[in-house]
C-alpha cells in the first residue's frame, strides 16, 4: 500500500473510530447487554441457516447449565469465525466475511458469554459509510482462528497482520511482533508445547518470497526467519512442527490477478503443478530444505505430525482436489478424509495411507501433543448427504474422536437437529493423559434456534455430556477456536 493511501486510510479509520455508530443500544436486566445492529437475509448458502449471521453484540451472564460445570475449568473458549455485519453482493467464502468472537468465561463453575466483531480497519470503514464497500472486498477480516501467545490474544487471518483483542473481546489493533513482521502472518501457527516457541508463517501472492517462515520465542520475539523458494504462489493454510522438522505443504491452489479484479475467487485450482512436500530443518535454517514431489492434493489442516525413529509422520485431512467456489454443486463434489504420510527424508520416500474414509475436517488434538507422538485426534463429520437435504453447508451431526495410534475411532452423534463445530481438547489442571480433560463445541440446536456450548468426556466420549451451557441466542457456524486458562492471562473482572 502506498504511504498516501495509507495515510487517507489511516486517517479515516481515525475518524470513524470517533464517530457514534447509529446503533439502537438496548438497556436489558442487569445481566444482560445488548447492542443491536441492522439485520438482512441472503439467499446465498453460507449466509442462510446455520450461516446466517447474527447482528448484535451481547454479554449474558449465569447461564443456565444442565450438567454440572467441572470446578477446575478456569478460562476462556473463545472461537472466531467470518459474521457479515453489511449484506455483501457477492460472497467468497471461506475468504470473506466480517470476524466475530464468541467467548465463553469460565470461573467458580459458572459461564459467562460475550460477543464480539473483531473491529478491523475495513469494517470500521464501512461501519462509517454504514454500508458494504466493494473496494474493500479482499481484506483482512480477521475471521479465522484466535489464539494466545506470550500474554498476546491476536485474531488471525489468511493474509494480513493479526488483530490484538483484550481478553474483554475489545479490538486493540493490528500486532506486528514489536515491529519485526510487516505484511502478513496466516491463521494457523503452531506453539511448541517444549519450547514455548510459536512457529508461524505468511505467504505472498505477487512477489517473491512466496513463502515466509518466522519464529518467535516464548516472550514474543522473533528469534528466527527464513524465505523459502517456491516456483509460483499458492494458497497455504496450515503448517506442522516436528522435534527437528516445520512441514510445509505446497498445493497447487493458484492466485490469479484477473479473477481477483473481477471480485471473483482469485484462486484456481492446477493439478498439473502437483503438490510439494517441504521439510525445513527447524534448528539449523541454513541447512537446505527437504522437498518431496507427490501427485496434486490439497489440504486445509494437518492434524498433527511427529518423527518415529528416521521416518517423519504426518496426519492430515486429504482432499484429492479442491474448487473454491462458494456453490452447493462445488460443495457436494468436495470429499476428504483423515490421511497419514510417512516420509523418509532420507531417502526422500512416502509411504500414503488413507486413516479413514469419513469426510471430515477441522481437525484438532491435544496442543501439549504438538509435534510429538500422540494417540487422539478430533473432527467434526460433514455429512453431504444432509448437506444436500438442507443445500446449505457447515451443518456437522457427529464429533469423531480418532485413536491414532490405535487406529479405531468412536463417535459423540448429537440429538436429531443438533449440529456441532470444530471440537477443542481443555486438558483438567493437573491432567497428564490425553484422556484427562474435556472437549468443547459449540452445537447447534435448529429446531431452538440456539446454541449450547457442551462440554464431553474424551475418556468417554459416546456418553451424555458433563455438560451442556445455554444459550438464549444462536452462534452461527464458524471456524477456529481455542482455550486461553485463566493463569495464563488476567481476566478478572472482564
Ligand atoms: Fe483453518
Amino acid at each position: 500500500m502506498k504511504r498516501r493511501e495509507f495515510s487517507t486510510i489511516a486517517f479515516l479509520s481515525f475518524l470513524t473510530s470517533l464517530v457514534t455508530p447509529r446503533l439502537k443500544v438496548n438497556s436489558q436486566p442487569a445481566s444482560q447487554t445488548w447492542r443491536q445492529y441492522n439485520s438482512w437475509k441472503s439467499d446465498n448458502i453460507f449466509l442462510k441457516g446455520i450461516n446466517a449471521p447474527v447482528f448484535y453484540e451481547t454479554d449474558l451472564n449465569n447461564l443456565k447449565v444442565t450438567g454440572a460445570i467441572p470446578s477446575d475449568l478456569e478460562g476462556i473458549y473463545i472461537r472466531n469465525g467470518p459474521n457479515q455485519l453489511f449484506k455483501p453482493v457477492s460472497y467468497n467464502y471461506p475468504l470473506e466475511g466480517d470476524g466475530m468472537l464468541h467467548a465463553f468465561y469460565f470461573e467458580d463453575s459458572k459461564v459467562r458469554y460475550r460477543n464480539r466483531w473483531i473491529w478491523t480497519r475495513g469494517l470500521k470503514y464501512e461501519l462509517h459509510e454504514g454500508k458494504v464497500l466493494p473496494e474493500f472486498k479482499f481484506r483482512n477480516y480477521a475471521n479465522t482462528n484466535i489464539f494466545a501467545h506470550a500474554g498476546v490474544i491476536l485474531a488471525l487471518y489468511e493474509a494480513g497482520l493479526p488483530y490484538q483483542i483484550t481478553p474483554k473481546l475489545e479490538t486493540v489493533g493490528t500486532w506486528n511482533f514489536q515491529g519485526d513482521i510487516e505484511q502478513s502472518m496466516a491463521a494457523h501457527p503452531k506453539l511448541d508445547p517444549q519450547t514455548g516457541e510459536l512457529h508461524f508463517f505468511r505467504y505472498s501472492l505477487i512477489n517473491p518470497p512466496y513463502l515466509t517462515y518466522y519464529v518467535a520465542n516464548r516472550q514474543g520475539k522473533i528469534i528466527r526467519t527464513m524465505s523459502i523458494d517456491l516456483p509460483q504462489s499458492a494458497l497455504l493454510h496450515d503448517m506442522a512442527i516436528t522435534k527437528n522438522y516445520v512441514i510445509f505443504f505446497h498445493c497447487p491452489l493458484v492466485f490469479e490477478m484477473s479473477k481477483a479484479m473481477k471480485c471473483n475467487s482469485p484462486f484456481v485450482w492446477k493439478p498439473e503443478m502437483g503438490t510439494k512436500i517441504i521439510l525445513i530443518h527447524r534448528h539449523d535454517l541454513t541447512r537446505k530444505p527437504v522437498r518431496l514431489d507427490t501427485d496434486a492434493f490439497w489440504l486445509w489442516h494437518f492434524m498433527n505430525a511427529h518423527e518415529d525413529n528416521e521416518q517423519i509422520v504426518i496426519d492430515f485431512v486429504y482432499y484429492p482436489q479442491i474448487k473454491l467456489e462458494s456453490t452447493l454443486e462445488a460443495i457436494l463434489a468436495t470429499k476428504a478424509h483423515l490421511h497419514r504420510f510417512t516420509v523418509n527424508p532420507d531417502a526422500k520416500t512416502i509411504k500414503s495411507q488413507p486413516l479413514d474414509d469419513r469426510f471430515v475436517d477441522l481437525p484438532t488434538i491435544d496442543r501439549r501433543q504438538t509435534g510429538r507422538s500422540y494417540q487422539f485426534g478430533y473432527a467434526p463429520y460433514i455429512d453431504l448427504k444432509l448437506t444436500a437435504e438442507k443445500k446449505i453447508p457447515n451443518y456437522y451431526p457427529e464429533i469423531i474422536q480418532y485413536n491414532v495410534r490405535e487406529q479405531t475411532s468412536k463417535v459423540h452423534r448429537f440429538k436429531p437437529g443438533c449440529y456441532g463445530g470444530e471440537a477443542i481438547f481443555v486438558p483438567k489442571k493437573n491432567g497428564v493423559s490425553e484422556l484427562d480433560g474435556y472437549v468443547m463445541t459449540l452445537v447447534f440446536d435448529e429446531n431452538k434456534q440456539k446454541s449450547d456450548l457442551v462440554i464431553l468426556d474424551p475418556a468417554n466420549f459416546e456418553d451424555e455430556p458433563i455438560a451442556r451451557i445455554h444459550l438464549p441466542v444462536r452462534v452461527p457456524s464458524g471456524f477456529h477456536g481455542n482455550w486461553i486458562a485463566k493463569d495464563a492471562l488476567n481476566f478478572n473482572g472482564v
